[in-house]
């Protein structure tokens, strides 16, 4: 049945076929040659196993040190490789050199995700995804960790733990999500509408990973040549459209092939039906973002196309799977503190809060030298002062591991340097909670605006579905965030939840 099988079922198949003259020999992991690979060595047939059965050791300590930390978030996805190529000149806004000139390529890892979910979760659950891009460029490691939303649940770091808690399991029950810890803490916390709205349009199950659009969500900064400099946000924009699953294909799915996105990005790249987007920026001068409207700086907004329009770059390809997903996927360590020469933050407060929490986070699961693994490693050679740490791959060929020093070892970049964002702030440190920061304008707007009433129904059906299962206090109150975006909407969810409009008076919690 090979004809008739998808060619990541056939993936064995496929080995066997290429490897019909195998002379390979079976070796330990030190190459030593194994003579017998299925028994082990014994004292007699029937006696007991021998402590210098190096062979048995070898497999089993290798074996239950197989599984490393599994992401906190983002735990379940698939990757695979390509180039960005630079289609449009955006000189006069940024000196980042991936820019440089229109038709200059460089190579990419991307991989997609689903947020809550462990690494083992079915692929089609109503959940964002993630979708972030590590650039190789010859200024080290660009790392673009996107969504495919252009806007987030919250918009200051410090709620992120928070919010990822109420999707993950309860820590009593290990059930997830927990419906009344989900609605509880969206409801309190209003500035989540416009997400969770996004979230239960047909954008919430994508149709797969190729047929969906990826966002930078925060906002950046780009530095000319000139020392000029702008905010920034950016998109890639899906060249299969953008597509989604009904709510019951999405069930019958996770049943029947948990792995049904992992499986569709591999079959296509197998097959050179490679997945494709449009890169896109959108540019805000210092003195937009001054007297623009809403924030500009607040990841629960997007900038207005009107008002921002979609200026194109260049294109993103995909053409080459992962040889090894444990050394190409699991390992790979997305970390939004690395930006390059002409590429810099924003006071986005989420934004901020990632710059310290990627490479924190990849200590943990991969250790210190993480960035010198083959998927991590940038092209050009590391220059540092750093040395040592477990699994310390590459040296540094006898340069002094200190700095100052008399003896020719690296030096400043003066080309990086003038191009370091200096912004003048001044203001008293405090702490300003901006939960309540109009959080209703622009759900409004998605929901009068952008849906048809076809997609506001299924929006509707989506929601009733997860609403219905929690708490009608808690109900009572979500419902009334979306009384805020549009009176009609919450009548409609009322309606479809036969609540009563004051039902909350009634029932305690
Ligand atoms: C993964 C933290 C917000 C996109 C992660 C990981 C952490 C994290 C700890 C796991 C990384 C790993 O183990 O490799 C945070 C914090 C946030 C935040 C503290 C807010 C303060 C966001 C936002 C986006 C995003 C707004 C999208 C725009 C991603 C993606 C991954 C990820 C795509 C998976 C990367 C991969 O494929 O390896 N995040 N995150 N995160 N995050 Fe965030």
């Amino acid at each position: 049945n090979y004809n008739t099988r998808d060619p990541a079922s056939n993936q064995l198949l496929e080995y066997s076929k290429k490897h019909q003259e195998n002379d390979e020999i079976i070796t330990t992991s030190s190459g030593i040659p194994v003579g017998m690979k299925t028994a082990s060595e014994t004292v007699g047939i029937k006696g007991p196993t021998l402590l210098q059965d190096w062979i048995l050791i070898d497999e089993l300590a290798h074996f239950s040190r197989e599984r490393i930390p599994e992401r906190v978030v983002h735990a379940k996805g698939a990757g695979a490789f390509g180039y960005f190529e630079v289609t449009h000149d955006i000189t006069k806004y940024t000196a980042a050199t991936v820019f440089s000139s229109i038709g200059k390529k460089t190579p990419i890892a991307v991989r997609f995700s689903q947020v809550a979910g462990e690494k083992g979760y079915p692929d089609t659950y109503r959940d964002l995804r993630g979708f972030a891009i590590k650039f190789y460029t010859e200024d080290g490691i660009w790392d673009l960790v996107g969504n495919n939303s252009p806007i987030f649940f919250v918009r200051d770091a410090i709620m992120f733990p928070s919010f990822i808690h109420v999707l993950k399991r309860n820590p009593i029950t290990n059930i997830r999500p927990d419906y009344d810890a989900f609605w509880d803490f969206m409801s309190l916390r209003s500035e989540t509408t416009h997400q969770v709205l996004m979230l239960f349009t047909d954008r919430g199950i994508p149709a797969n990973y190729r047929k969906m659009h990826g966002y930078g969500t925060n906002t950046f900064s780009l530095v000319n040549a000139k020392g000029q400099f702008y905010y920034c946000k950016f998109h890639y924009l899906s060249d299969q459209g953008l597509a989604g699953l009904s709510q019951e294909d999405a069930d019958k799915i996770a049943g029947v092939d948990p792995d049904y996105y992992v499986r569709d990005l591999y079959n296509a790249i197998h097959g050179g039906n490679f997945p494709s987007w449009t890169f896109y920026i959108q540019v805000m001068t210092p003195q937009q973002a001054e007297t623009n409207p809403y924030d500009p700086f607040d990841d629960t907004k997007v900038w207005l196309h009107s008002d921002y329009p979609l200026i194109p770059v260049g294109r993103l390809v995909l053409n080459q799977n992962p040889t090894n997903y444990f050394a190409d996927v699991e390992q790979i360590s997305f970390n939004v503190a690395n930006v390059i020469p002409g590429i810099d933050f924003s006071p986005d407060r989420m934004l901020q809060g990632r710059t310290f929490n990627y490479a924190d986070t990849h200590r943990y699961r991969l250790g210190i030298n993480y960035n010198q693994l083959a998927v991590n490693a940038c092209p050009s050679m590391v220059h540092n002062f750093q040395r040592d740490g477990q699994s310390t791959i590459k040296s540094q060929g006898g340069a002094p591991n200190y700095y100052p020093n008399s003896f020719n070892g690296p030096e400043n970049d003066p080309r990086a340097r003038a191009l370091y964002l200096s912004v003048p702030l001044s203001a008293h440190t405090q702490r300003v909670d901006n939960g309540l920061e109009d959080n209703f304008s622009q759900a409004r707007l998605l929901w009068t605006k952008v849906l048809k009433e076809g997609e506001r129904q299924r929006t509707i059906d989506n929601m009733v579905n997860w609403l219905k299962r929690t708490n009608s206090v808690i109900a009572e109150r979500a419902i009334q965030n979306f009384d805020k975006v549009d009176p009609s909407l919450g009548e409609r969810l009322r309606h479809r939840l036969q609540l009563q409009f004051h039902f909350n008076t009634q029932v305690q919690l």
